[in-house]
């Protein structure tokens, strides 16, 4: 036991809309929450940067549900897709527009629904492209001035405490400081994993920390393989490498944008019979075959009012360069990771007292590839569920995993060196399409580079070298679960890397 515990009722991870949603509901359960965020900014979460929307059900769920299911290739998980369909609109309606009130645009009937590849109607509720930070910034005051919640911001979780199958809190770092923090449920809500890949839209440090922290601890992790690749990442070509500038949301293409590839022609026609708003594994593994074989592909949006209806994305044009009249160069850049730590409908993991919510969690709403703008309600969906259903554990204070006086620093050089290793190889093998031979190299290269990083958190303690230690575990599942899977199916795409790259298919 240790002397003096930091306790609470119920620690969320992330202030994303996962951890938000489930800071609330355990809050309204009357629960002491303490929320720990790595971010210092709301800009430090994927959920700030959401463009297109989120999803309700407009006619019936079932409708809605076919989608997902499609989008998914039919390997979405109908029970879990049920729980998302029928529980969307409440959530949304009490936590969004009542307790929030978040303007989504209007028409003169009301909300303005819009529509992103492979939905059937137009059922995303917006703010232009950036609904994101309309919904993030006023969850993330609310939950600031709830008196059930204490938020720790700049404070890292580097690991959890477990005895005997049960979580008991976690490890958090704040300033260089750790110390033991325990809690009768902890929440995992920490997000994707951009940063394994070179190209992302996701925030810096997103580094899988929840996935990695989990899968250390003995939880169950599903579907790792299934990567999602966004098709049109605004890039700007510097020293013969696509650097990600900024998403270019779905809902373009929903609006009337269309692909064209270096010879200026339109060619999602000849890959899809729904073209531009084919689904996205669909369109990405396209717009990179274009790529190869014409040398770019661009978003064309003279079909469309693009500043009226865009105002945001015309000025992050404006402030990079890009005439969009000309239109818009774009490539596929790490999105999302449909799979993640294994949990229940009401997020509970496999392992007893934890929870994991958002896109570190796998509820199997995505399957192998992620219908658009259903992750933000995901997130609210399960993190309302789960905070229901974490309260009113009481927080059992056991001896906590003892972090020797270390070294703070982790040496700049090695940390450099192991991110760039990974994300190569990450990019390399285990991208939008994967060789199984190279899938087997890739693995090899990654257990070595996790050996090196688990060897140097022997002597070392600092928040950097643990995002560097999920990421390396977070990566070689990822590797690992694709190279068993031998079935290509939405985002996980088997190729066969010998052969001639294809031609394009322009029509
Ligand atoms: P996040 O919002 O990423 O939050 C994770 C939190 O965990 C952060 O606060 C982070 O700082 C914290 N954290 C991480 N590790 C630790 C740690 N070790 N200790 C403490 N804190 C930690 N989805 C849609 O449905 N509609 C859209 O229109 C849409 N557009 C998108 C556009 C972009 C550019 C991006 C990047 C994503 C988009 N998505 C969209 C996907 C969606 O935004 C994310 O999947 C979703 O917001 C994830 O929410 P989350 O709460 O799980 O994670
Ligand atoms: C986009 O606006 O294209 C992103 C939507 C999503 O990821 O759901």
């Amino acid at each position: 036991m240790t002397d003096d515990p930091i306790t609470s009722d119920v620690l969320v991870i992330g202030s994303g809309i996962a951890g938000l949603a489930a800071a609330l509901a355990a809050a309204r359960e009357g629960d002491d929450v303490t929320l720990a965020t790595k971010a210092t900014r709301p800009e430090g979460s994927s959920s700030w940067w959401a463009q297109g929307g989120i999803a309700v059900s407009r006619d019936t769920p079932e409708e809605f549900k076919d989608d997902i299911m499609a989008a998914s290739d039919g390997t979405a998980d109908s029970e879990a897709v049920d729980v998302l369909v029928e529980n969307a609109n409440e959530a949304v309606e009490d936590v969004l527009l009542e307790t929030l009130d978040v303007g989504f645009d209007q028409n003169s009937s009301g909300h303005d629904f819009t529509r992103e590849a492979a939905h059937s109607e137009d059922r995303i509720l917006h703010v232009d492209a950036s609904t994101g930070k309309h919904i993030h910034v006023p969850f993330l005051n609310y939950i600031d001035d709830h008196d059930g919640v204490e938020i720790l911001d700049d404070t890292a979780a580097l690991e959890l405490i477990r005895h005997e199958g049960r979580v008991h809190g976690a490890m958090l770092e704040s300033d260089g400081e750790v110390d033991p923090y325990f809690a009768g449920s902890v929440v995992l809500a920490t997000g994707g994993i951009g940063d394994l890949y070179p190209r992302t839209t996701n925030p810096d440090n997103t580094t899988g920390d929840g996935i990695g922290m989990a899968a250390l601890a003995g939880a169950e992790v599903e579907d790792m393989e299934y990567v999602q690749f966004h098709p049109t990442a605004c890039v700007l070509e510097e020293n013969g490498d696509a650097d990600v500038a900024f998403l270019v949301s779905e809902a373009v293409r929903g609006e009337g944008g269309l692909l064209r590839n270096g010879d200026g022609e339109r060619f999602m026609p000849g890959y899809h019979a729904d073209a531009e708003l084919a689904p996205r594994d669909v369109v990405a593994r396209a717009v990179k075959a274009e790529r190869e074989a014409t040398g770019e592909v661009t978003l064309d949006v003279s079909p469309l009012d693009f500043a009226d209806e865009f105002p945001n994305l015309a000025d992050r044009c404006e402030e990079h360069g890009v005439d969009w009249t000309d239109g818009i160069p774009v490539a596929p850049a790490e999105h999302f990771l449909c799979g993640g730590i294994s949990v229940d409908d009401r997020g509970r993991t496999t392992l007893d007292r934890l929870y994991a919510v958002g896109e570190c969690s796998r509820t199997g709403v995505h399957g192998a590839n992620r219908l658009a703008s259903t992750s933000l309600l995901e997130g609210l969906v399960w993190g309302l569920r789960a905070g229901e259903d974490a309260a009113g554990a009481d927080p059992e204070p056991i001896e906590a995993p003892e972090l020797l006086e270390r070294d703070p620093d982790l040496p700049e050089r090695f940390a450099r060196d192991k991110f760039q290793r990974l994300t190569r190889v990450m990019d390399e093998n285990v991208g939008v399409e994967r060789d199984p031979a190279e899938l087997q190299r890739a693995m090899a290269v990654l257990r070595r580079l996790k050996g090196e990083v688990d060897a140097y958190v022997r002597t070392r303690t600092s928040r950097s070298l643990y995002e560097l230690r999920h990421a390396s575990v977070t990566a070689l599942l990822i590797a690992r679960h694709a190279a068993e899977n031998e079935e290509s199916v939405g985002t996980h795409n088997l190729v066969d890397a010998s052969e001639d790259p294809p031609e394009s298919t322009a029509d």
